[in-house]
């Protein structure tokens, strides 16, 4: 009897570390080798920080080649995304004449600069439809943006996500109920009153270094960002399209009968005409240059002021960008944040 016992304990204890092993082994295929299946947020989030920030193509509006171009293709490069600057072609005097007849007589209507720039957005949508897209961001050339881009971009993926309750097997970035995305803007008054996703972000302006035309509205809560409905979002420095959006908007906007292109979408927004959704406080905002030197807008060029002699400096010398902490072209053109006081 005596010798039994230990030999009982023994098989035992082989049985024990079989049993152990087994368990190891699944447990080194299950966590280790064995990938389990992504679930399609996670996906969405990858798709979203991709060369074209989830969006099927990045298109840049763009008159011609110039410390703007120059700049955002450098940053571009530096943050890994990939834009297509489209050649456009220039609309006739007469069709500008016309466009800017448009609508209601007593009513608003573009001066030269902003109908430039109106048809100049307007080719763009165009093109876009042509080529099929199914979603598109289309950039203004002076646009600027963190060097945490393809994290903040991830948090919006979520964010619109749940905004729009996409379905559970849509494994696409930003699901597709919506006509525009507005991420660069010059501001969205912030107001609490539409519905709203708010999410942390590390790379938000504080309330004191927030600026622009709507800082008296800022009601934000520390260190968080919000996709939300639309009220007035104004500048389209960076806003994307759904292709059903592309669509909506190239009648919408292909009617002129208001001051500027922003402002006739942003119309489109509060009617619901069209569904927007904007991202506050904005990811793109524009790059400015030095002050001292008069930096005039494309736009305001084009209607007369301002002086084109200094654009040439403008590479040498550090200018600011708004509401955007880390800006991606002072870092790669000047080694340092320009975050506008
Ligand atoms: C980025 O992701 C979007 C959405 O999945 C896709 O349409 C686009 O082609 C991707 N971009 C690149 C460069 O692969
Ligand atoms: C909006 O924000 C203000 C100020 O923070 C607050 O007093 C108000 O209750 C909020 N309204 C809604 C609808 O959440």
């Amino acid at each position: 009897m005596p010798a039994f016992k230990p030999r009982r304990r023994s098989r035992f204890q082989s049985l024990c570390y079989f049993v152990f092993g087994l368990g190891f082994v699944l447990f080194v295929y299950y966590y280790a080798l064995h990938e389990p299946r992504s679930s399609p947020d996670i996906l969405a989030k990858e798709a979203a920080s991709n060369s074209t920030l989830g969006f099927q193509k990045i298109l840049v509006l763009s008159k011609s080649p110039s410390w703007r171009t120059r700049g955002l293709k450098a940053a571009s490069a530096y943050t890994g995304l990939d834009i297509e600057i489209p050649v456009q072609s220039l609309p006739t005097d007469e069709f500008i004449q016309l466009w800017r007849k448009l609508g209601d007589p007593n009513g608003k209507h573009p001066g030269l600069g902003q109908a430039y720039n109106w048809i100049a957005h307007l080719d763009l949508v165009k093109y876009a439809i042509a080529l099929d897209l199914e979603t598109v961001l289309i950039l203004e050339d002076d646009v600027d943006w963190d060097v945490t881009i393809k994290q903040q971009i991830q948090l919006i993926s979520s964010a619109v996500r749940e905004f729009t309750f996409v379905d559970d097997e849509d494994e696409t970035p930003y699901g597709k109920s919506w006509d525009i995305l507005w991420i660069g803007h010059s501001g969205d008054p912030l107001k609490n009153e539409t519905r709203r996703v708010e999410f942390k972000d590390p790379s938000v302006p504080s309330k004191d270094q927030y600026t622009g035309w709507t800082k008296p509205y800022y009601n934000l809560n520390p260190g968080s960002r919000y996709v939300q409905r639309a009220v007035n979002p104004v500048g389209t420095i960076g806003y994307a399209m759904t292709k059903r959006g592309m669509k909506k908007v190239a009648l919408w906007a292909g009617k002129g009968e208001n001051e500027a292109y922003d402002i006739r979408l942003l119309e489109g927004c509060r009617s619901k005409d069209l569904s927007c959704i904007v991202v506050n406080p904005q990811l793109m905002h524009h790059y400015v240059p030095p002050m001292d030197f008069g930096h005039i807008s494309e736009v305001a060029g084009v209607n007369g002021a301002g002086n084109k002699a200094e654009e040439e400096d403008f590479e040498k010398l550090m200018g600011s960008t708004p509401n955007i902490v880390q800006s991606t072209r002072c870092r790669v053109l000047f080694g340092s944040t320009c975050l506008r006081k």
